[in-house]
C-alpha cells in the first residue's frame, strides 16, 4: 500500500507549489511510482508541472451522465479502470485532474468520485501528492481522511493561522479523520514565526518545514514557466527537498 500525502491550508499560502516540489523532487530520484492528485476544481498543479490538463474526473463523470456512448464503452469496465485511464503521464510521475462539474451545484458527488480515486489509485503507486482546495472542506467531507500525513501550509498571517486552527478542529471533533501524522509548513517564511509558534504548540502540531520567500518562483510565475524547471540550488526547492525527506521516510 502507497503512502499518501495531502497538502492543505489558506487560499494563496503555497499548497500548489509545495505539491508540484515534492512531485518533482521524487520524481528526480526515480526511486517511487509517484502519482500527482489536483484535488482543487481551479486547476493550477498540472501548469506547475508543466503539464496541460487532459481528462479529468468531472468530465468522466459529465460524460457518463450524458453520454449514452461513452457509458456503453465503460460499461463493462470497473471504475478504478476508467480512472486510470485519465492520467497523464509526465516526466517521472503521473497525474490526476479533479476539474469542476459544470454549471451550479454541490461538490459531493465529484468529491465522492475524487476520494474512490485517491482511494484505489494510490494502491497502485509508492507515493501520491494530493493538491487539495484551500481551507477546510475537503478535510472535513472526509475526502482526504485517512491519508498517511497531512500537510497544513501557512504563511506566517493571522489569517493563515485561523484556517490552520480550522482545519486541526475539524480533525479533532471528527474522529474519522484520522491522518497518520499531521504536520505544518510555513511558507514564504521571512524569520518571524513566534504567532504560530504559539498556535502549533497550542494545536500540537508538529513542524516539518519552512520555505523561504523565493524569487525564481516570482519570475518562473510572471514568465508562465512551470515550477519544475526551478533549479535545485534555488532556496525554496532546498527546503522542500528536506520536507519531502521528513515526511516521505
Ligand atoms: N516560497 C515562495 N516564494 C515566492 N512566491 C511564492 C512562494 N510560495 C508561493 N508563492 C507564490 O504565491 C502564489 C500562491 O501560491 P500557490 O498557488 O502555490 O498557493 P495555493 O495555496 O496553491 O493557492 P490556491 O489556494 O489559490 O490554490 C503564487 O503566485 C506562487 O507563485
Ligand atoms: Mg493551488
Amino acid at each position: 500500500m502507497g503512502k499518501t500525502i495531502a497538502i492543505t491550508g489558506k487560499g494563496g499560502s503555497g499548497k500548489t507549489t509545495l505539491s508540484a516540489l515534492i512531485t518533482q523532487i521524487l520524481a528526480d530520484n526515480g526511486r517511487q511510482k509517484v502519482l500527482a492528485i489536483d484535488a482543487d476544481s481551479a486547476v493550477n498543479l498540472p501548469y506547475a508541472l508543466g503539464l496541460e490538463p487532459k481528462q479529468t474526473v468531472a468530465e468522466i463523470r459529465r460524460q457518463l451522465i450524458e453520454d449514452p456512448k461513452a457509458r456503453a464503452k465503460t460499461d463493462d469496465k470497473p471504475m478504478n479502470k476508467v480512472m486510470a485511464e485519465a492520467l497523464e503521464t509526465g516526466d517521472g510521475f503521473q497525474l490526476l485532474v479533479m476539474g469542476r462539474p459544470e454549471g451550479p451545484g454541490c461538490f459531493c458527488a465529484i468529491n465522492n468520485l475524487l476520494k474512490y480515486g485517491i482511494d484505489t489509485l494510490s494502491q497502485q503507486f509508492d507515493i501520491t501528492i494530493i493538491d487539495c482546495e484551500a481551507g477546510p472542506e475537503q478535510v472535513n467531507r472526509r475526502v482526504v481522511d485517512k491519508v498517511d500525513v497531512l500537510i497544513i501550509v501557512t504563511d506566517t498571517s493571522i489569517r493563515g493561522s485561523r484556517v490552520a486552527g480550522t482545519i486541526m478542529d475539524v480533525i479533532n471533533r471528527d474522529g474519522d479523520i484520522r491522518p497518520g501524522r499531521t504536520g505544518l509548513v510555513i511558507n514564504r517564511f521571512q524569520g518571524e514565526e513566534s504567532l504560530i509558534m504559539e498556535n502549533a504548540q497550542k494545536w500540537g502540531l508538529e513542524i516539518v518545514g519552512r520555505i523561504p520567500d523565493d524569487n525564481n518562483i516570482t519570475e518562473y510565475d510572471a514568465a508562465g514557466r512551470p515550477l519544475i524547471d526551478l533549479p535545485n540550488s534555488s532556496p525554496a526547492v532546498k527546503a522542500v527537498t528536506k520536507i519531502t525527506e521528513i515526511v516521505v521516510k
